[in-house]
């Protein structure tokens, strides 16, 4: 009998994206699984695509009575509810670190959480990850708002819009800092990324360069160029900085108020804080503490003694700005080991899964 799995439309507000596209999903069926697809009114993919594709549609939310022995795939955590989950689910879930609420939530799985943070390969990496596409939208709307703002001095800027693709993303920020540049004497800004070699990084180098940034204005750095230690005067002299590292443990603080400060000329206007660890008490950009939303996309750094204003993003979603591409982006890094999922008892990256489902679930239960 064929492995049948079912995707169930998102709910989380304002998630456009899916776990499974019309390209992933028709390669599953040519491989001989079943893959029905929930009717979702917020999913970037229209249900017609799908249909297209072959897909056979089911109702919005028809998980709930599926046969048991389909698997329940979706990208984001499911309502609060309090109804057994008999199914096997494969989803992010964020109840496996002990975030608030997470013995409720936990709890109510019955049969196995395949989390899709801890899918990961032999050497210990993810299988799928969203990072590119967070770091090509956080540099997009970084160089968005430095153009904003150095076009419009005295407005704020709005409310952040996800986009249909790439290309409408591209074509909107170039024409901005083509308008912004008229108003700062030709001058292109200077970016400066750490963190470079990674998924985010090279998804920021990527947009910038996309947008028509010329090499000599996109510094990359990674572990080689922060070895000396920060501060670091080539972020504050630089006009926006994406910090897009991996953070691992204490290390210098790449930017502090004092060496904001200190810097009498600078150039700082935007930071882009991809990576987006606030709380941690590591931060290495600590000089913000909140997380800002596509609703107030920038915080104000505050005790600036001079030069111009300083904003931070810190939005800890950002591929959903690119829902079309950073889903295809995922879904298809994931596709070979969705591939395996007919001998997931003995396939080793859900064989693993499974386990920390189990060891997660017997914690709870201590
Ligand atoms: N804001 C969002 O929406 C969003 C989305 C996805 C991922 N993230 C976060 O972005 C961060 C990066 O994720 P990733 O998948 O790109 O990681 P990654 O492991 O692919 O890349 C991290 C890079 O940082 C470099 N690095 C680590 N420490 C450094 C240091 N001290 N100095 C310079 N470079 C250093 C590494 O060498 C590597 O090249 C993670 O914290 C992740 O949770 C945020």
């Amino acid at each position: 009998m064929a492995t049948v799995l079912h995707l169930r439309a998102e709910t989380k507000p304002l998630e456009h994206r899916s776990c499974l596209t019309p390209t992933t999903a028709k390669a599953l069926v040519d491989a001989g699984y079943e893959v029905r697809v929930e009717r979702s009114p917020q999913s970037i993919f229209d249900d017609k695509e799908f249909e297209d594709a072959g897909i056979p549609l089911v109702p919005t939310g028809s998980w709930v009575d599926a046969p048991k022995e389909h698997l329940i795939i979706g990208l984001k955590e499911l309502p609060v509810d309090k109804f057994p989950l008999v199914h096997e689910h494969i989803q992010f879930a964020h109840v496996f670190k002990q975030q608030r609420g997470y013995q409720d939530t936990l709890s109510r799985y019955q049969n196995c959480l395949y989390d899709l943070e801890f899918l990961n390969d032999a050497n210990g990496r993810r299988v799928a990850a969203f990072g590119y596409y967070a770091g090509f939208a956080g540099a997009a709307l970084a160089l968005e708002i430095w153009a904003w703002n150095v076009s419009h001095p005295d407005e704020p800027y709005g409310v952040v819009k996800p986009f249909p693709n790439e290309d409408a993303m591209i074509t909107h920020v170039k024409a901005n800092i083509e308008k912004a540049k008229a108003v700062n004497g030709g001058v292109e800004p200077r970016v400066i990324v750490i963190g470079a070699l990674g998924r985010c990084g090279s998804g920021s180098v990527d947009l910038c360069r996309k947008v028509g940034l010329g090499e000599e204005s996109i510094l990359k750095w990674d572990l080689p160029e922060t070895k000396k230690g920060g501060p670091f005067e080539e972020i504050t002299q630089s006009d926006i900085f994406i910090n897009c590292i991996y953070l691992m443990g204490k290390i210098p603080p790449f930017i502090t108020k004092e060496s904001i400060n200190a810097d009498k000329d600078r150039k700082l206007r935007i930071i882009c804080d991809v990576a987006c660890d606030p709380d941690s008490p590591f931060n290495p950009v600590p000089v913000y503490d909140v997380w800002t939303t596509f609703e107030k996309p920038t915080a104000d750094v505050t005790g600036i003694e001079s030069g111009p204003p300083l904003s931070v993003i810190s939005i800890d979603h950002l591929p959903t700005l690119l829902p079309r591409e950073s889903s295809e982006s995922f879904s298809s890094q994931l596709l070979p080991s969705l591939l395996q999922l007919k001998d997931r008892e003995t396939a080793r990256v859900w064989a693993d899964a499974k386990k920390l489902f189990a060891e997660k679930k017997g914690e709870l239960e201590l």
